[in-house]
């Protein structure tokens, strides 16, 4: 038996979506082979040891109002990794599946302190995460590969605030998309057409972000591509999100329950559909992604293909894009669970095969 830490909740924007997640994860969990060892993340960011696994099904957030005898954090012993909680406790983690999401959860920070601890955990590594978290870096190294993306401007704090018209000149195109870095959600994103809601945009973008871009509005239909593997990850039927506002706006997301449908699998071709999924490997693999990620795409009539974004913690409730495109393509979601702590422990060993000095 191993005991698998289960972290959920945390501060972003999809803390409640997180704690559904673990709580779907928890109820498929195979038990012959794992205990679950639960950490709900306040969303001040201060850790919960969840002895009572029933509390999570009473609750759809966590506030600094629980027991503060069971603040916890991890700690690395000579010999393994422990939960330590204030009351005492000592609990040693075999294996790690963080299901938070956004900055803090997905862009390498928890994947470094899992790293420090030497626990093997699901997904990514520090340097992918962090990767994937960041869109101009991103795209960056799409460029490098040859990897198609939307044509884009990137501003940091001390570059000078291009006007609308230039921009439009330089991107041809005078509908935009301005967004944040480093976000998600579609948290600080505007789409903007013309010079009056310009400024708004970018103020906005850089409220939450150091970095924003500036992209060149695709006329789209959207695309998402689940990847499952280490080295040589594989893809599964491709899914469509239908928005039904505007663009694919956090209201369109988390607050109207009828923002958006999914069609899985999406009706495309299979000439489209097996680029998409290629591109999808491709896109996993220039990052240097481990476990599991979902690869989000535009695509424009005339049969272009655009990646927009990779999410190294995708959506994980057993209705998510993600798990329902593995199911679709023959794994359901407990197998999907289990194989990805597999992925988890062989992601691990590579690792620690390696020497780290002479
Ligand atoms: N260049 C573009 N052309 C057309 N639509 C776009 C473009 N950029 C963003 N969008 C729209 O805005 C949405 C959010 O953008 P994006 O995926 O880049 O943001 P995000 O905050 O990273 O989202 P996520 O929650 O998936 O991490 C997209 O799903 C799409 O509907
Ligand atoms: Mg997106």
């Amino acid at each position: 038996m191993k005991r698998l830490l289960v972290l959920c909740g945390g501060k972003s924007a999809e803390h409640e979506i997180s704690l559904k997640t673990a709580k779907n994860i928890l109820k498929a969990l195979d038990r012959t082979k794992f205990i679950p060892i639960i950490v709900a993340v306040s969303r001040s960011g201060t850790w919960y040891y969840i002895e009572d696994e029933s509390i999570l099904e009473t609750v759809d957030k966590i506030d600094d109002v629980l027991d503060i005898d069971s603040i916890a954090s991890l700690v690395k012993f000579p010999a393994y990794a422990c939960l330590s909680t204030q009351h005492g406790l000592a609990i040693p983690i075999d294996v790690a599946l963080s299901t938070l999401h956004g900055p803090n959860g997905e862009d390498g920070t928890i994947q470094g302190l899992f790293e420090l601890c030497v626990i093997p955990h699901v997904g990514s590594g520090v340097l992918a995460s962090a990767t994937a978290m960041d869109k101009d870096i991103f795209k960056q190294i799409l460029f490098f590969h040859n990897i198609p993306t939307t044509p884009s401007i990137t501003l940091t704090p001390i570059d000078e605030r291009p006007s609308y018209a230039a921009v439009v000149q330089a991107l041809g195109s005078d509908v935009l998309f301005v967004k944040p870095s480093c976000m998600g959600s579609s948290i600080g994103v505007s789409k903007v057409k013309n010079a009056t809601t310009f400024t708004a945009a970018l103020d906005e973008a850089f409220e939450y972000s150091s970095n924003i871009l500036i992209e060149k509005a695709i006329t789209c239909r959207e695309i998402e591509c689940a990847v499952l593997g280490n080295l040589t990850p594989k893809a599964a039927v491709l899914g469509e999100i239908c928005p039904t506002h505007e663009f694919y706006s956090y209201e369109a997301k988390y607050i109207d329950p009828d923002g958006a449908t999914l069609a899985i699998p999406a009706l495309l071709d299979q000439e489209i559909t097996r680029k998409i999924q290629d591109l999808a490997i491709q896109t996993f693999k220039a990052i240097g992604c481990r476990g599991l990620a979902r690869v989000d795409f535009f695509l424009s009539p005339e049969g272009d293909i655009y990646v927009n974004e990779l999410n190294t913690f995708p959506g994980f409730t057993n209705i998510s894009m993600y798990p329902k495109l593995w199911q679709e393509s023959g794994i359901p979601y407990p197998a999907l669970i289990s194989e990805l702590i597999d992925l988890a422990y062989d992601a691990h060993a590579m690792k620690a095969n390696l020497k780290v000095s002479y």
